[in-house]
């Protein structure tokens, strides 16, 4: 049956039977099809907990690019796995809930960019991995928050480029690495709604915490921040640093994650300008553990796509894994 007649079946409110073990089945699914369960560290904990690996972008691109494992599930949005379908042709690329798209994804639409572009024909484009194909096509290389400042400090000084479509992280990249990227006007909806006023009184109440932020946070949040990573790297971080309270400025699936990698350590959630739950990300959290488990029965809802873009696409992503591999970088 085609995902299309699931869905209108109601395929993702489809009744699971209320006395089935979802860890048990989905630990037999795995193994009965040959299947990597890959999550992103906003993923809800039980998604987390029974995943294979977890990671941010780079690690679960890296993941991707070199399983050996018939169906990868994607735990994460859309780009994410789109870009496992890109590095895996031949396999089945899976994701829980095909409607998990990306706010940052949808702010830069191939059209306008393409547009954007021919208007600067001597710049190189760089883009950060939460993009669709189209704009992967469009681009020269790709970067995740882990490698971008290395990416970007990999072409010489003079090269004009356009980053695209994170302003937050590629102003972040120019103030590290004196550089005047022309950055697209994107943001992430979650990274942007952290409070500088509730971020800066949270600090005055404990002294002792560090702040730590991710980069597609706003330049105000960044600028006070004790240390800046991708996710992977705020973890590890707060892992080695011998400080014991934190202040996070992400999404707050992490905390799952990072308060099982530092367990004597305090992590506080950092607060969102008003009063709504939008630290988390409304996309990331469209999957769970009850469309893993469907996802992984009906193997639908499969990541589809046109074989010109994805092999247009796989270039510039290709580039980012072979100068990741030289310079020694894993997410
Ligand atoms: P990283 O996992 O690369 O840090 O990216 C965070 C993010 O927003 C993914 O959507
Ligand atoms: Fe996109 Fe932001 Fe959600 Fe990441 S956290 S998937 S960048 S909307």
């Amino acid at each position: 049956m085609k995902y299309k007649e699931l869905e209108q079946k109601g395929f993702l409110d489809m009744d699971i039977d209320p006395s089935l073990d979802l860890f048990e089945e989905i630990t037999k699914l795995k193994k009965e099809k040959n299947a990597v369960v890959l999550a992103h560290y906003y993923q809800e904990p039980d998604i987390q907990d029974i995943a294979d690996y977890i990671g941010d972008s780079l690690g679960l691109a890296q993941q991707a690019a070199k399983t050996e494992a018939e169906i990868i599930v994607f735990a994460g949005v859309h780009f994410m796995a789109e870009t496992a379908k890109i590095l895996n042709p031949g396999k089945k690329v899976l994701l829980p809930d095909l409607k998990a798209g990306c706010s940052l994804s949808d702010s830069c639409p191939p059209a306008l960019f393409k547009a954007f572009k021919d208007r600067h024909p001597n710049h190189l484009v760089i883009s950060y991995i939460n993009c669709s194909a189209g704009i992967k096509a469009l681009s020269d290389i790709i970067c995740t928050s882990s490698n971008a400042q290395l990416i970007v400090e990999s072409l010489p000084k003079g090269q004009e480029i356009i980053f695209a479509p994170d302003k937050n992280l590629g102003g972040y990249i120019n103030r590290k690495s004196d550089r005047n990227m022309l950055l697209w006007n994107g943001a992430c909806m979650v990274h942007e709604i952290f409070s500088l006023e509730k971020i800066t009184k949270l600090k005055q109440r404990h002294p002792e915490a560090k702040l730590i932020a991710h980069p597609e946070c706003e330049e105000a949040v960044l600028r006070i921040a004790d240390f800046i990573g991708s996710t992977t790297q705020l973890l590890k971080f707060a892992e080695k640093d011998d400080a014991l309270v934190y202040i996070v400025a992400t999404e707050t699936g992490i905390l799952h994650s990072i308060q099982q990698r530092a367990p004597g350590k305090t992590f506080i959630a950092a607060p969102p300008d008003n009063a709504c739950a939008c630290n988390n990300c409304p996309h990331m959290k469209l999957n769970t553990l009850e469309k893993l488990y469907l996802c992984m029965k009906y193997e639908l809802p499969e990541i589809t796509m046109d074989e010109k873009l994805r092999q247009a696409a796989g270039i510039p992503i290709e580039r980012m894994l072979d100068l990741s591999r030289q310079l020694g970088l894993a997410g």
